[in-house]
């Protein structure tokens, strides 16, 4: 079976990692034989948006580089259907794998379902219902083109369900790590009845994985001076808040207000760098910024931290999972768990502290998505 992947934004190449090591292990412990292709758009180029987490994760050089490079949606997106054609009519996969909501994840999914070859979408299933986010529409339009879905929660299975999707495994719940040892037969995935699966979320796997080697590889506290829980941390980079220079503004001031007596440590994004200049807001002096960091620095960085302000979905669940109280710089996010467990608060409802709960709830999985991902493939895609 052959298995193509398609990469091309920073969080993908961190989702992609547990994928290939879960391919690597079955491979290893069957007689199918399975190999994976590794295409990367280009999407992200530059060596910290990029390569640095191929080197962090040891991954594989990419078979396939598009070279895309950054445009306007309609640029970018449709410079990576007519590329990712191009490979998959050379390579001829039985299953292609898109990740999270990224033009490269639409781009990739349209260029496969069109020359029929099935799609698999992990981190499927999520929403907004804030149609102006570009990745709201990645996200609505690659489910809508993938036969086989794979949810990080029951929020996600739910809101699939409200868009007709009623091929679900397992009645949605989170399915067991041998789920399909003792059920072999029992899944159907076609393009026009798609199968949907609560596998739980690869980010948690990736993060299971890190979380150690960054406490013994990561010297950022030291680099930065910084002390334990005695500053706080921020990440900024939604087209949503960098791109409307009154909600710019208005998140700057709000963030200024917050780090009034403490100091902030902002890795910043190349699209906010790029907008920044433009903006009649500026951070104040005790906010430094830095240049965008690795997985492990970036952990390490959140885990220290007394606080975190962010609009980037991934950062939501590690404070989460670290409890680093956090702060979503958004109207909504679709990590609505984080919301209800106290230790996440939208900015527009924040009062001056959090309310964590007490008791802990694993909403994401066990930390072994990937490998139900991969069974799944395996016994439901017909090569
Ligand atoms: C993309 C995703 C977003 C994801 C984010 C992760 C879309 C629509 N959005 O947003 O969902 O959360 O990646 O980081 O796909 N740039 C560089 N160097 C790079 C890459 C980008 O300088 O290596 C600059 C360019 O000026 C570019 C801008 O950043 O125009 C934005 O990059 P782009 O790929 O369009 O989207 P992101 O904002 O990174």
């Amino acid at each position: 079976m052959k298995i193509a992947n398609i990469v091309g934004a920073r969080p993908q190449f961190i989702k992609f990692f547990p994928i290939s090591e879960a391919i690597k292990k079955y491979a290893a412990n069957s007689d199918n034989v399975v190999s994976e292709i590794l295409i990367h758009t280009g999407q992200h180029y530059d060596y910290n948006m990029s390569k640095v987490f191929f080197d962090e994760f040891g991954i594989k050089t990419p078979d396939y580089h598009l070279g895309v490079g950054s445009g306007s949606h309609g640029e970018q997106t449709g410079q990576i259907i007519q590329k990712v054609e191009d490979v998959l009519m050379k390579v001829r996969p039985d299953v292609v794998m898109v990740y999270g909501d990224t033009n490269s994840t639409l781009g990739g999914a349209l260029a496969t379902a069109k020359i029929h070859i099935p799609v698999a979408h992990v981190e499927s299933g999520l929403r907004s219902f804030n149609k102006k986010m570009p990745e709201e529409i990645n996200r609505i339009l690659t489910d809508r083109v993938s036969t086989l879905l794979f949810c990080p929660s029951k929020t996600a299975i739910k809101n699939l369900r409200n868009e007709s999707f009623n091929n679900v495994l397992n009645n949605g719940d989170f399915i067991s790590r041998d789920y399909f040892f003792y059920n072999a037969d029992s899944a159907d995935a076609k393009i026009d009845n798609p199968l949907v699966i609560n596998t739980g979320d690869v980010m948690y796997d990736a993060f299971l994985f890190s979380v150690n080697i960054a406490n013994r590889r990561s010297s950022i506290i030291e680099q930065l001076q910084l002390e334990d829980k005695d500053y706080n941390l921020l990440t900024l980079h939604r087209a949503e808040n960098t791109d409307n220079l009154e909600k710019l503004n208005e998140i700057i001031d709000f963030i200024n207000e917050i780090s009034m007596d403490r100091n902030l440590i902002f890795p910043m994004h190349p699209r906010m760098k790029k907008v920044y200049g433009s903006s009649r807001t500026k951070f104040t002096d005790n906010i430094k910024i830095i240049m965008p960091l690795g997985y492990f620095d970036n952990l390490m960085l959140l885990q220290k931290s007394a606080l975190v302000m962010t609009d980037s979905g991934g950062i939501q669940k590690e404070a989460y999972w670290l409890k680093v109280p956090c702060i979503t710089l958004r109207n909504e996010t679709e990590w609505v768990e984080t919301l209800q467990s106290g230790w996440n608060v939208l900015y527009k409802n924040y009062s001056g502290s959090h309310k964590p709960l007490v008791n802990d709830v694993s909403y994401y999985g066990d930390g072994e998505a990937a490998v139900r991902i991969v069974s799944a493939l395996i016994k439901t895609i017909k090569q």
